[in-house]
């Protein structure tokens, strides 16, 4: 008796995870429902077989796509037909392979066409949102790289001055999808040079510009200077590979994370006065060197900020030798943290290196990649 309680119990909550895990945003309909549900709102509609397999790799991002339409049915509907058990709806249009999915711009009144973009979730939902104008809920984390039309690729990039990288990508092309996290890494490495441009521009839909450069390929990446001189870029499609390339092309000490090279905003002749300061135990030496790093500092700029930062720290080095060691700490920590506003870690970086000089053990902290 007892032991029959317990077992529909468990079954009891079986049941309701189920019901929970499978909370259905997308609508299955069938030929009894189809016409009448869809009715005259625009659709889209994944003719699907139970064991395709292509079919199930989808399933999951199609109900995230369900979802993130959910509550805006009167305007968009995202829907599926068993076109297996339901051969003869999917005959009527022309469903020949599973799956295919089919957007019903006005619904079942009008034409349908059948949907050639991606099979990833943002795909999907730009699609959804260009064609009905419906927002999804869906918020994109990975806005740096800048996104190109023909309309406005002179603006941006010929007439811009910058060092421009524009990748030439079609929605379906897997080598183009692989490379796109990197290609998100390597904008937000340039994210702080306004003289660099790291973009893109889907060629299947800004056809002018595509056609002008003869992309025929994805994806084709090609380099715009300054100057107006294009190139291909043909070198490796790792993160490191392309920040080379821009620091060569543009001018920049990017390193991957965002932050300046160990060499940015040293001064050598400071250097070689930190490094004598630094190595001599006698406090008279340090007297002497400390006062003329603090001249040498004041003499090379009133406005430069890497020379005022020399100034300072061989005065606070002077007073409290501990200061360049549990100021580099503090500086490192700083950059490595996720807090920091992107436009003054440049300042915190070049901080960083010049205390460095001081602190003679320290290393530079890495780029942050986890930004
Ligand atoms: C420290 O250096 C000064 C100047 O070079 C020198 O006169 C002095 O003897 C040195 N003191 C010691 C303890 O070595
Ligand atoms: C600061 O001065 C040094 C040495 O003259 C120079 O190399 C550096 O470019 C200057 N930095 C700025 C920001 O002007």
């Amino acid at each position: 008796m007892l032991g029959k309680n317990i077992l529909f119990g468990a079954f009891a909550i079986l049941a309701s995870l189920a019901a929970t895990v499978a909370a259905d945003n997308v609508l299955a309909l069938t030929p009894d429902d189809f016409d009448k549900t869809i009715g005259s709102t625009p659709a889209l509609v994944e003719f699907y077989a139970p064991w395709c397999g292509h079919c199930k790799s989808l399933a999951p991002v199609y109900e995230e796509l369900g979802q993130a339409f959910a509550g805006k049915n009167d305007k968009v509907l995202i829907a599926k037909v068993d076109a297996d058990a339901h051969r003869k709806l999917g005959s009527r249009f022309h469903v020949t392979g599973f799956p295919t999915i089919k957007w019903f711009p006005n619904g079942v009144n009008g034409n349908s066409e059948d949907y050639q973009g991606g099979r990833d979730l943002d795909s999907l939902a730009d699609f959804v949102s260009k064609q009905s104008g419906v927002k999804s809920s869906i918020v994109k984390v990975n806005p740096s790289v800048t996104v190109l039309t023909d309309a406005t690729f002179d603006s941006k990039v010929l007439n811009s001055g910058k060092s421009a990288l524009v990748e030439f990508y079609a929605p379906w092309c897997g080598h183009c999808k692989n490379l796109a996290p990197t290609y998100e890494k390597v904008a937000q490495d340039f994210l702080n040079e306004e003289n660099v441009l790291i973009a893109n521009l889907d060629a299947t839909v800004e056809k002018k510009v595509a056609q002008k450069y003869g992309v025929t390929g994805y994806p084709t990446i090609k380099f715009f200077a300054p100057d107006g001189t294009v190139e291909d870029y043909l070198g490796g499609r790792t993160q490191q590979e392309f920040i080379d390339f821009m620091n060569k092309k543009a001018g920049t000490q990017r390193v991957a994370g965002g932050l300046l090279s160990a060499e940015v905003g040293r001064i050598p002749e400071l250097d070689t006065l930190a490094q004598k300061f630094v190595a001599t135990q006698n406090q008279s030496e340090k007297k002497t060197l400390s006062t003329q790093g603090i001249e040498l500092a004041a003499t090379l700029s009133t406005d430069n900020a890497s020379a005022k930062y020399y100034g300072r720290f061989f005065e606070k080095a002077l007073a409290t030798p501990t200061f360049p060691t549990t100021e580099a700490a503090r500086l490192a920590k700083i950059i490595q943290g996720k807090s920091v506003n992107r436009a003054r870690l440049d300042d915190f970086s070049i901080r960083h290196n010049i205390i460095s000089v001081f602190a003679e053990a320290t290393t530079a902290p890495s780029g942050k990649d986890e930004l």
